[in-house]
């Protein structure tokens, strides 16, 4: 399990109350009518990671997703990767998020979608998942939800039982660049050092690999997205004319701040962005 401290970090982190509202009134403020809302609407916020829903549409294609697939998404968020991949893919999904406000704003979002049938949101822990969860699952999903989590290798070996044999897990993460130093901060997955825990490449695939998993795509997107979301630090950042809908609903008025702090970080080798498709 994630150390209580920790847990309570991660909660207070990411899930301010009010979240709900905050993404419903950007909804509104843009135009849009509730009832004739679609997932990819709240994509500005929900999809919160480096590429957006863009880089979640190419990892399911290198993934080779099926519509026959039950997936376990670990660190689900707001539920826009798993909303994008019922839609795009036809698969079923199950997430799980340490954050609990995430979790009820993921489902609240997902019925306002119509895809509650396909997509459910619970808290949990990465690292001490559901016993009835083993061999459950043809994917286990992850899209930045590492780098608040110490213990790589025991999430690893939780993956590895959830997985049916022959199952995929697939994830696009943020681990250490080749320039040592610590990384500029705050970013958007930690104000300060002690919630962010960022391995090597290297040190990550040996992990995965000692879990049990056979590598089948190990690739360096770091530069791939990276002209897109200096693009969207920026806007995230401007002032004059601040985005309606977008991650500073949740990380607040440092948002613009931690999204150019990465930007800084991965032109300048701090920190990398990796996708990977390995096998049970
Ligand atoms: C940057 S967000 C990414 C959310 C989502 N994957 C996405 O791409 O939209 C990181 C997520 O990891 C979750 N997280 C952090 N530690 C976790 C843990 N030990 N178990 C499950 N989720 C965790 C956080 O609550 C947060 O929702």
């Amino acid at each position: 399990m994630a150390n209580q401290s920790l847990d309570v970090m991660v909660n207070e982190h990411y899930g301010s109350k009010g979240l709900l509202g905050r993404v419903l009134t950007a909804v509104r403020d843009t135009g849009i009518v509730l009832d004739e809302v679609c997932s990819d609407d709240f994509s500005p916020v929900s999809e919160f990671h480096i590429g957006g829903r863009r880089s979640t549409i190419d990892l399911a294609n290198t993934a080779q997703l099926s519509g026959d697939n039950k997936v376990l998404d670990i660190g689900s968020g707001l539920g826009g990767p798993a909303r994008t991949l019922v839609e795009q893919f036809g698969v079923q999904v199950d997430g799980v998020d340490l954050t609990h406000e995430f979790c009820l704003v993921a489902n609240e979002l997902t019925r306002i979608t119509g895809l509650s049938d396909q997509a459910v949101f619970s808290q949990g822990d990465a690292l001490s998942l559901p016993v009835d969860y083993s061999n459950k699952y043809d994917v286990v999903w992850t899209q930045q939800s590492c780098m608040n989590i110490e213990d790589k290798q025991q999430m690893f070996i939780e993956v590895c039982r959830v997985l049916k044999t022959g199952g995929t897990f697939v994830f696009q993460e943020v681990f250490a660049g080749d320039q040592d130093g610590p990384i500029l901060l705050p970013v958007p997955w930690a104000r300060e050092a002690d919630m962010s825990f960022l391995w090597s490449p290297d040190a990550i695939r040996q992990s995965i690999l000692n879990a049990g998993f056979v590598e089948c795509v190990w690739k360096n997107v770091t530069s791939y997205y990276l002209e897109e979301y200096r693009l969207l630090a920026e806007k995230t950042g401007n002032s004059v004319e601040p985005p309606i809908m977008g991650v500073h609903l949740i990380l607040g008025d440092q948002a613009g701040l931690m999204r150019k702090n990465v930007v800084r970080n991965l032109s300048q080798g701090f920190i990398s962005v990796y996708q990977g498709v390995f096998k049970k």
